[in-house]
């Protein structure tokens, strides 16, 4: 039997930049990222953003936004740069060596600034975003941060001071690992900021007829006010794949990542990131990764049908609105089932979170009930 192969990542090549004995240099400048700009060092540093190996110069900044391509022609989604106020700004130049540090000052990584640019914020957020407005929660966190943005390749001592999720906090590297441990050439991701309720489960069951296995991959980074806190979303995890999923077949690991918000152009970033851990497809439904109104329902999937050059070599698994079907009997979507008026069960947001907050659980056809009762009992506390 010929021995197959975990897809390779994304330019061909993962990077590593983490580097063992860097120590911090108290002579240098010192940055201080921003919560985005640290989960984005974590994700360098580990090579799920291969093959970037730092921060974007303004070549690849403005070939990214016009084109979806990095300057070389790789497809790119979306900027990853580091910003910083004038104030740091005017101490450093091309050439420089600086310090980048946490929120409380603890030494991280450093940068060889090959080049600083002034970045055109409006333009991002128009091209990458889709939107200039600042009550979409990704653009305001580019409208808040700095002008100038420091480019090149970092060294990281620390990828992340305390980290959360530490057993289940793997690198790209540990998670190809796991996957050839157990056997698995063909995996699926499941990326998501929410607990998992009964439309995600039936997208995740899917692709486990179709993969040898699947990842649950929780984004685990900076999200927007409101959405449910990693630890309540971890112990929803947990349970869920421990009642309901097959463990030869199942895994769970979290990513650090920062959610962005940005529909399509988030999505192919998503997808980037899961082929650079190893995985051969991602699950891409009904508005993935987009917030409010901005985005059609399927933008995500039609995105990657667009992309420049050789695209991504990850396959997409994309689906259609999911819900309970009472006639049916079961989870359905407009490519299985019929529409029949009142005949699905669908919840918004908004009402799923009242019912919760009275302590009352959703119908079990929306969200399987040990999960409404951790929601409920975290609710109760908060
Ligand atoms: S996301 O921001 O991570 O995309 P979410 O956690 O809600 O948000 O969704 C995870 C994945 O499930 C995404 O691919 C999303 O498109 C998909 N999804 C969520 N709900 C449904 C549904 N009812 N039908 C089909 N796909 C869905």
């Amino acid at each position: 039997m010929s021995k197959k192969h975990i897809i390779a990542p994304h330019g061909g090549k993962l990077v590593n930049r983490m580097r063992d004995g860097l120590s911090d240099d108290a002579s240098l400048v010192s940055v201080t990222l921003t919560e985005r700009q640290q989960c984005d060092l974590e994700m360098l540093a580990i090579g799920a953003l291969s093959p970037l190996e730092g921060f974007m110069g303004a070549a690849d900044f403005d070939s990214v936004c016009d084109k979806m391509s990095l300057a070389d022609g790789t497809a790119w989604p979306m900027p990853i740069t580091c910003a910083v106020s004038d104030e740091v700004a005017g101490k450093i130049k091309a050439g420089d060596k600086v310090a980048l540090r946490d929120d409380q000052g603890r030494f991280l990584a450093t940068l060889d600034v090959k080049e600083t640019f002034k970045q055109d914020k409006k333009k991002q957020a128009a091209k990458c975003y889709g939107t200039e407005e600042e009550a979409h929660p990704g653009v305001k966190v580019v409208y808040d941060e700095g002008d100038t943005c420091l480019a090149g390749p970092i060294d990281v001592a620390v990828a992340r001071h305390d980290p959360m999720f530490r057993d289940h906090r793997l690198t790209p590297v540990q998670t190809r690992a796991e996957f050839e441990k157990r056997g698995w050439n063909t995996v699926s991701a499941f990326q998501t900021r929410n607990p998992i309720h009964r439309a995600h489960e039936y997208l995740t069951k899917c692709a486990q007829e179709i993969t040898d296995g699947l990842l649950v991959h929780p984004l685990m980074g900076a999200t927007k006010d409101g959405d449910i806190p990693g630890e309540v979303r971890m112990e929803c995890y947990e349970v869920l794949i421990e009642s309901y999923y097959h463990p030869d077949h199942t895994m769970l690991a979290i990513m650090p990542a920062a959610m962005r918000y940005a529909g399509p152009r988030e999505a192919v970033l998503h997808a980037i990131y899961r082929q650079n851990y190893g995985c051969s497809h991602i699950i891409i439904g009904r508005d993935h990764a987009g917030v409010g109104s901005y985005y059609g329902t399927y933008d995500a999937q039609e995105i990657f049908d667009e992309l420049p050059g050789d695209g991504l070599e990850i396959t997409t698994l994309r689906f259609e609105h999911a819900a309970w079907s009472k006639k049916a009997g079961g989870m359905v979507s407009g490519k299985t089932f019929p529409k029949i008026e009142g005949d699905q069960i669908f919840l918004s947001g908004t009402k799923v979170r009242e019912l919760l907050l009275k302590g009352e659980r959703p119908p079990i056809e929306f969200t399987r009930s040990e999960v409404a009762d951790i929601l409920i009992n975290s609710m109760s506390k908060s």
